[in-house]
């Protein structure tokens, strides 16, 4: 795993960014693996700017986002779908039939979830995911005792990730409480997964996803078994980790982040 820390959320998203925009230059047939939350507009924008001032071409790639409410229309503003439109793929030249995101009004979710499964494993499986995390932890909606193996499938929403989302619902008791998400499992085969997290709120959960034991109960520590894990951090959400100097180094003198820096 490799840890970057920008001085701020804007610099982290930035970043990110350019790792995109890397990896689907070199690959226009990129398969991206795409995430939703608060922190991810910021990533969006930059996105967006990246299109409009140096032509990036969203044209060939494919997009698969990590998960989507049950019960929830399109058109609702609160559905994962409705977010991708209105940030990203309406601003930028993607196909929108080569956007992706599971079904959550689907009559038969479990067949669902396998659908969208086969789906990606036909177009090769995701070359690059990006993730955010909750504030417990939770990666895609894995919430605490997602198996590491897991894959897509439906999943009850903890309490703390139903506090956490329900501001844009009006409520707790008007929100989903279950969605589908991409498993661990099926995150874990990508070919390579950035992180995002910005803000304090998420510093504790960063320390725990970066530097703590492998559980279950923080899906994003599966992440340290992956083979190319990048977490990009400002320094609010680095504010708990205690390697932060090392991390520091490795960024500064890698010829690999040569193009990063
Ligand atoms: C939701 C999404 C996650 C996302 C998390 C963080 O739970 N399912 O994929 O990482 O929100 O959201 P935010 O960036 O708003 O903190």
């Amino acid at each position: 795993m490799e840890v970057i820390i920008q001085p701020n959320k804007e610099a982290a998203a930035a970043l990110v960014a350019r790792i995109v925009a890397h990896e689907l230059r070199a690959n226009p047939h990129l398969v991206l693996g795409l995430a939703t939350g608060q922190t991810m507009e910021c990533l969006y924008r930059h996105l967006v700017r990246l299109h409009q001032t140096e032509n990036l071409d969203f044209s060939l790639c494919r997009t698969f986002n990590l998960d989507e409410y049950v019960g929830l229309f399109p058109a609702d503003p609160n559905s994962y779908r409705y977010y991708m439109n209105h940030h990203l793929f309406r601003h930028v030249n993607v196909d929108i039939r080569n956007t992706h995101l599971p079904n959550g009004l689907a009559t038969n979710l479990n067949e669902e979830c396998l659908r969208y499964e086969a789906t990606i494993k036909g177009f090769g499986g995701i070359d690059l995911q990006i993730l955010g995390i909750g504030k417990a932890g939770h990666i895609g909606f894995n919430e605490p005792l997602s198996a590491l193996h897991s894959r897509t499938r439906v999943k009850a929403l903890t309490p703390t990730t139903l506090k956490q989302n329900a501001g844009a619902f009006g409520g707790e008791d008007k929100m989903p409480r279950r969605a589908i998400t991409m498993g661990v499992g099926t995150i874990l085969e990508c070919h390579r997964c950035v992180l995002l997290a910005t803000g304090d709120s998420k510093a504790r959960v960063i320390a725990q996803a970066v530097e703590g034991p492998i559980t279950s109960m923080i899906s994003a520590t599966a992440l340290q078994l992956h083979p190319r894990a990048t977490v990009v951090v400002d320094e609010e959400a680095a504010s708990e980790l205690r390697e932060k100097d090392y991390y520091r180094w490795i960024f500064d003198n890698e010829p690999e982040w040569e193009h990063l820096r």
